[in-house]
């Protein structure tokens, strides 16, 4: 049984609970792209993990955990994970593979991020720093270095000389900054290769191997649908594909091994970074408060997000170019207090009035969202052990995202902990 489990709005779904409560029936899980620009919070056995590049199953022990061709590695960031992991008494020896494949971040792609958003005259995205761009830049340029070339220090040697030759005379001509030393970067980097060595495998194998056996594989999205590269909100969006086609070409499977994708949306949105949201609340809708209530900032940067009502618009493109079968809605709770509860199921503009999601920027900037009310509930969620606990207003509320987007709810999380996760 394969599932993809993806974010099906802006980030920040919560899929890091989500997976981690799948992963307790899993003997897979594999994370397909992004980098360290993801940020899972996981309240694991009343422990806090903030997960950036592993896979949010290493937490249980039976599990393998692979990080696909697709991720942007950063070695730095992800040997600290893995400390840090291990630290807390969980083993990751033979139950950690990093594709030979995956394209490495290197100094010069933190740096180049946050000069691109510095430099006028670029739209500034409000990027995580982490580098990502970059990285996927020379990897689409063909001049990225790999995890494999960690293990071949002639060639890792001439790849550093070769790119950090070329970004000084960027750094030099354009940026004005000081240039960055060859020998630093290629000495942190071959040292590199004895402590990544244990984890470097082919990872479409493993899957491949996984998948004739029969195993239960769960397939991880970071980030979310509408900052995919392809099908986002370009260019404010991040340099991958969070969407179900990038499971497949970020891990080597083909897609009739994929059995099922689960869409974990927010039952409201947020986002982080810039960009359109249409159903973002502004000063005037403060009465809300879905920032303080939902705790809304950003696990990577500590950044406020933005927040706004539910968009039904959004969840049923995200329904459509990912195939969701189902959904897993998380932070029901937060809702709790506030009525009428607003979901938007159409967005206005002066002539014309949108039911599918127009996926240019410009637009989706002054459109209005046109919204439906629903009743709210007082009733606290946090205690509730099935979906017919539920206030009927909740259950109303949920009854309505699944006739809009006509994609079931399979799950619903009501609060941060495992046992505040409900399957249907
Ligand atoms: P980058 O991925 O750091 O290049 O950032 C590009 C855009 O994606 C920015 O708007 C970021 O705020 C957003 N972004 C990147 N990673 C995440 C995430 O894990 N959650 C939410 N937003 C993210």
């Amino acid at each position: 049984m394969v599932t993809i489990a993806l974010g099906a709005q802006w980030g920040d779904e919560g899929k890091g609970k989500i997976v981690d409560y799948l992963s307790a029936e899993a003997d897979v899980v594999a994370r397909y792209q992004g980098g360290a620009n993801a940020g899972h919070t996981v309240v694991h056995d009343g422990r806090k993990f903030v997960l950036h590049l592993l896979p949010a199953g290493v937490l249980w022990p039976n599990t393998v955990n692979c990080i696909g061709a697709g991720v942007v590695v950063d070695p730095v960031a992800l040997l600290t994970e893995v400390a840090q992991v291990e630290a807390a008494g969980i083993s990751l020896a033979g139950r950690l593979f990093v594709s030979h494949q995956a394209h490495l971040i290197m100094p010069y792609h933190k740096l180049l991020d946050q000069l691109y958003e510095a430099q006028n005259g670029r739209t500034k995205i409000g990027t995580t720093g982490r580098g990502i761009g970059p990285a996927y830049v020379d990897k689409h340029a063909r001049v990225g270095i790999r995890i494999v070339d960690l293990l071949d220090p002639p060639s890792l040697r001439e790849k550093i000389r070769s790119n950090v030759e070329e970004k000084n005379r960027l750094l030099a001509k354009i940026y004005d900054t000081a240039e960055l030393n060859v020998q630093a970067i290629t000495d942190e980097y071959l040292a590199f290769d004895k402590r990544i060595d244990p984890y470097v495998k082919d990872v479409s194998v493993v899957l491949s191997e996984a998948i004739h056996s029969g195993k239960r594989v769960i397939l991880e999205g970071a980030q979310g649908t509408l900052l995919d590269v392809d099908m986002g909100t370009y260019p404010f969006v991040t340099s991958s594909n969070p969407t179900a086609g990038g499971a497949c070409t970020g891990l080597g499977i083909g897609p009739r091994h994929i059995d099922r994708v689960m869409g974990i949306i927010k039952a409201y949105t947020t986002r982080v970074g810039e960009g359109p949201f249409p159903t973002e609340l502004g000063p005037e809708d403060a009465g809300t408060n879905l920032r303080e209530r939902g705790d809304e900032y950003g696990a990577t940067t500590g950044r406020p997000r933005r927040c706004g009502w539910f968009d039904g618009v959004v969840a049923r493109f995200s329904a459509r170019v990912n195939s969701v079968d189902v959904w897993a809605i998380t932070k029901l709770d937060v809702l709790t207090g506030i009525s009428p509860i607003k979901v938007c199921v159409a967005y206005a503009e002066e002539t014309r009035t949108y039911r599918h999601f127009p996926s240019d920027s410009r637009i989706l900037s002054h459109v209005k969202p046109v919204y439906e009310e629903l009743q709210g509930w007082d009733e606290p969620l946090g205690d509730i052990q099935s979906f017919s606990d539920l206030p009927k207003a909740a259950k109303d509320y949920l009854e309505f995202i699944q006739e809009f987007t006509e994609v079931p709810v399979a799950m619903i999380s009501v609060g941060p902990s495992r046992n505040q996760t409900i399957t249907k």
